[in-house]
């Protein structure tokens, strides 16, 4: 790379103050040098995940959003309540670039990376709400031809997660998979892989647009936790299937304990009394936190029971280089079948920090994911 200059642009920057306040705003960042191993990534296309949000806003009150700066560099603040500040304690005072994945041209590459140059490359480099970003030549996926860098921008954690949940499934033990919040993209997705793999799946979901939406695309267990029937529904699909390993992504409220409970309901039906309950592991991992509120867990579901955190990074760990690329292949040659995501609308970087924008995406609702394209609409 000879000109650096051509390939310097802006990075989006999320930081706390020890008073309270979030702030964002876009930074110039030149481009530096690059290791051998390391390429340059245009970044052409990355979504906004709920994991994003998390960084990117913190637990701030939106209702207090603030615009400032200039129409071409934005800045946004907001304040955070006093009581939710000691939960970002670690990350006061620390400028963040946010964005955990994204698609783009490899425009530049160090001397061991120079295959990857000119090809079109999904990464989880981190720090993607930018227009170039650097990363490891090891940490990409080249993306087959045809595939744009609109497809593969969510190529890494919603794939790797619903495939993770497959793989946990069936290195713990089960047989069958129970998941909240079913209709998010991955949701959708992890539907597509268990109808492909002829895995059971009970859809647990908050609607009925929801579930029509699920059945549409040919689940056929879809509970509804609207509905009065909710709790006799989610026994029989769990009966039907013989799920005992459920994904939860809300993580808040009784809906963890809920499952436990109407598994031990399906595995003690015509047992003899226990007073222990079943000894069937039941367990539930808590994957995403859609709902702040407390875990409540009224232990009504005997003794086999556990519940713990999940994590797609942490898990690809565990399973180590080889079965994580196995994995990773299945994601490249079924990016645009089963592994697909849909969003809602294509946004600018300076987009991003429009108070308007921000309340549209923190919504994370159903079908209304956002794409960041900043390299496609590079700002002046
Ligand atoms: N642990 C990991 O490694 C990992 C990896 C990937 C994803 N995740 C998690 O997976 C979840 C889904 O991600 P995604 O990208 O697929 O999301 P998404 O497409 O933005 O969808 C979010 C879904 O959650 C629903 N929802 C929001 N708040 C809810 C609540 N309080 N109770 C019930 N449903 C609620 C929305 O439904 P409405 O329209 O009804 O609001 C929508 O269907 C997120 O929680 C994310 O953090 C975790």
């Amino acid at each position: 790379m000879n000109d650096r200059t051509e390939f310097s642009g802006l990075e989006l920057r999320s930081l706390i103050t020890p008073e309270g306040e979030l702030r964002l705003w876009l930074e110039e960042a030149p481009a530096r040098e690059l290791a051998a191993d390391e390429v340059l990534v245009r970044v052409e296309a990355t979504p906004i995940n709920p994991s994003d949000q998390g960084l990117l806003l913190g637990p701030a009150d939106l209702s207090t959003l603030r615009a400032g700066g200039t129409p071409e560099r934005p800045t946004l603040t907001a304040t955070i309540p006093e009581a939710r500040l000691a939960s970002v304690a670690g990350r006061i005072d620390t400028p963040l670039p946010v964005g955990n994945e994204g698609a783009g041209h490899v425009v530049a590459a160090g001397a061991e990376a120079t295959a990857l140059l000119g090809r079109i490359v999904a990464t989880r480099a981190g720090g993607m709400y930018a227009h170039y970003r650097v990363a490891k030549a090891a940490e990409c996926l080249a993306l087959p031809d045809g595939v744009t860098a609109k497809d593969g921008a969510s190529a890494f954690i919603n794939p790797l997660t619903a495939l993770g949940m497959v793989e946990t499934m069936r290195r713990e033990g089960h047989s069958a998979l129970i998941h909240t919040a079913a209709a998010s993209n991955l949701g959708q997705m992890l539907n597509r892989l268990c109808l492909a793999d002829g895995i059971a799946l009970v859809n647990v979901v908050r609607n009925e647009s929801q579930a029509e939406l699920l059945r549409q695309a040919g689940a056929a267990h879809v509970v509804d936790s609207s509905q009065p029937r909710f709790v006799d529904d989610l026994v029989e699909a769990i009966s039907a299937t013989g799920a005992t390993l459920a994904f939860d992504a809300i993580g808040g409220g009784t809906l963890a304990a809920t499952i436990l409970k109407s598994i031990e309901t399906v595995l003690s039906r015509g047992a003899a009394f226990d007073r222990y309950g079943s000894a069937v592991n039941k367990q539930v991992y808590i994957y995403g936190g859609l709902d702040p509120s407390p875990t409540v867990l009224d232990r009504s579901f005997g003794m086999a029971w556990g519940i713990g955190g999940w994590l797609v990074t942490w898990f690809l760990a565990k399973i180590g280089p080889q079965d994580a690329a196995r994995l990773r292949d299945r994601v490249a040659a079924e990016l645009t079948t089963t592994f697909a995501s849909t969003y809602t609308a294509e946004i600018s970087l300076v987009e991003m920090l429009s108070p308007d924008v921000v309340r549209a995406y923190a919504k994370r609702a159903t079908g209304e994911k956002y794409l960041v394209t900043p390299s496609a609409m590079r700002e002046p």
